[in-house]
């Protein structure tokens, strides 16, 4: 190869240090395809050689953050989602979430997904028992799904799942073979409504028995995550709508493992007596209502 064929040298790509290293790499991406994937690599090349200047980290401690990503990443499967896990422990979802909702003109408060929705719910009528034969204290839910000027969204799909009384979600039940159970889709009828009987769910742990579980380990943190109801709901014309209802009391409301709680979503699961329930039934036990108006905001014009 002669001198002419050879790729013009630029004195910054030799005998880098680890200052000058930062601007060698964001340099070689001058040319990337788009302005963004170039502004989105390049802050993150800086604020990564920044971290590691500034924690002056270790040979040891990179392998060991090579080894805890590599392992994240085997372990991830659809079902089961490592790597978001991580996400969720380290509030980074939280951030992604509430930077992308910012504006609250009366519309309902997005927390995050979690791992737990399942494709393909089973679609039932008003007032199903979505919990039929689970142990726990019964509950009837009565939500509905509004623009924000009040007017009912008739066409929204609403995608509710939740845990057990014991914090197990369908899917650590194996016993029950896939099945799906208190987790179920809904249309609203004409007055934006949806009604449903489930059980009160409970507080529960994300799982620990991959590197996430070593992290919160590692830094005294416990797995918990308040009792909640989550819910997805779609509908034309509107951002869909990806949030919980957390169980007023719970006493992890104020160290959720995933940093998700948000006041406007805390509500009162409200206690009854024995006797007359909302769906006409007579409940024998205690029973729970739980109430709440979800306002939809618009979709941005694209
Ligand atoms: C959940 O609420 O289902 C959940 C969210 C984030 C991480 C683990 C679980
Ligand atoms: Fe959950």
């Amino acid at each position: 190869m002669n001198s002419q064929t050879q790729p013009e040298r630029q004195a910054v790509t030799r005998d880098l240090d680890e200052f000058s290293v930062t601007d060698a790499v964001v340099a070689r991406m001058a040319n990337a395809r788009s302005a963004r994937t170039k502004r989105v690599l390049a802050a993150l090349i800086r604020h990564l050689h920044e971290f590691a200047r500034e924690v002056e980290l270790t040979e040891a401690e990179w392998e060991y953050g090579i080894d805890f990503l590599t392992r994240a990443g085997h372990m991830s499967t659809p079902e089961r989602q490592e790597v978001i896990l991580l996400s969720d422990t380290l509030g980074f979802s939280t951030l992604v979430t509430q930077m992308n909702h910012r504006s609250h003109n009366g519309e309902s408060e997005q927390t995050v997904l979690g791992p737990f929705h399942r494709a393909g719910n089973i679609r039932y009528e008003h007032g199903a028992n979505i919990s039929e034969g689970i142990d726990g204290p019964p509950c009837f839910v009565n939500v509905t799904v509004r623009a924000p000027d009040g007017a009912p969204i008739r066409d929204a799909t609403v995608d509710v799942w939740h845990s057990d009384h014991e914090g197990y979600y369908d899917v650590a039940h194996e016993e029950w073979d896939g099945d799906m159970r208190m987790r179920g889709i809904f249309t609203p009828d004409a007055t934006g409504a949806v009604r449903f009987r489930t059980i009160v769910p409970a507080s529960y742990p994300v799982p620990q028995d991959g590197p996430v579980g070593e992290l919160l380990r590692a830094t005294a943190r416990h797995p918990m995550r308040p009792a909640h109801v989550h819910f997805k709901i779609d509908a034309p014309g509107f951002d869909p709508l990806v949030t919980h209802l957390f169980v007023n009391g719970d006493p992890y409301l104020d160290s959720d493992a995933v940093f998700g709680v948000r006041n406007a979503l805390i509500v009162d699961f409200a206690r009854h007596a024995p006797g007359d329930a909302p769906d006409g039934s007579v409940c024998e036990t205690e029973f729970f209502t739980l109430d709440y108006d979800f306002v939809l905001r618009h979709a941005s014009p694209v």
